[in-house]
């Protein structure tokens, strides 16, 4: 029996990518994780081997993370060859090391689309994205207060739908899992989450034009219908939000 099995710990090999910046060569490097133990997060072991790296006088890996609790949607690297990883409906930052055994190789990349450019390592610009919502606009509509708000009937079945779109974290991991490197996932969610209540009615037809655009012109690919996008999404969005897109994008279009 290892020592790493004794105590909980797991050993692994990892390739990393590593890139100084945007404009020059990356490559991978071989690091060892030792003694990580398997209620780890995957960040938390990525904190170790940094650790371990700064305390030997190297750069450390770049990565993004803020809330670590699956909200806020910064996280994100390709886990072999996955999207966050190998678990369904979960961020890299709530994956953790029990999914992996002691002596395995893990392949560790940053998100791969033209749209988002390689800012260190695993960092990746993904302020394209806050252009498309920057393209969608604003509500006119005065919601008031709750009282009001409480007024306009929305049916249950709508609003959930509506929530389930607006659960998108704006992480990315749609594009990177994409053959196409496509937004149409985050872009659908983005557009379903208003088009479906009715304070986002007055406005439906031009923001489904103008962020359908925005993303055309940010060099996002275009959907084939593969659904690696909704495989690879920590919050679980249908691909049916891109349905409605495109049905909300046609609306535009003929009126
Ligand atoms: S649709 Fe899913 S994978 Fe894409 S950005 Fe939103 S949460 Fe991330
Ligand atoms: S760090 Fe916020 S979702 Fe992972």
């Amino acid at each position: 029996m290892t020592r790493a099995s004794v105590k909980n710990c797991i050993n692994l090999k990892l390739n990393v990518w590593r890139q100084k910046g945007p404009d020059v060569n990356g490559r991978f490097e071989s690091y060892k994780a030792r003694n990580i133990s398997t209620d780890m997060s995957f960040l938390e072991m990525l904190d170790v081997v940094n650790e371990e790296l700064i305390l030997s006088g190297k750069d450390p890996i770049a990565f993004d993370h803020d809330c670590r609790e699956g909200i806020c949607g910064t996280c994100g690297a390709m886990v072999n060859g996955r999207a966050h990883g190998p678990e369904k409906g979960t961020t890299l930052c709530q994956l953790h090391m029990r999914y992996f055994s002691d002596g395995d190789t893990v392949v560790i990349e940053p998100w791969r689309s033209r749209a988002f450019k390689v800012v260190k390592d695993l960092v990746v610009d993904r302020s394209a994205f806050d252009k498309i919502i920057q393209a969608g606009g604003y509500i006119s509509v005065n919601t008031g207060g709750a009282p009001d708000g409480n007024a306009i009937l929305v049916s249950q079945e709508v609003a959930e739908k509506s929530m389930d779109a607006a659960s998108c974290i704006g992480c990315g991991a749609c594009v990177a899992a994409c053959p196409n490197a496509s937004a149409m996932l985050f872009t659908g969610a983005k557009i379903s989450q208003f088009a479906l209540l009715p304070q986002g009615h007055p406005e439906a037809k031009k923001r489904a034009h103008a962020m359908i655009c925005k993303m055309d012109e940010l060099g996002f690919g275009n959907c084939t219908n593969e659904a690696e996008c909704e495989k690879a999404c920590p919050k679980e969005i249908s691909i049916v939000n891109i349905a409605r897109m495109n049905r909300e994008f046609l609306k535009a279009a003929l009126f």
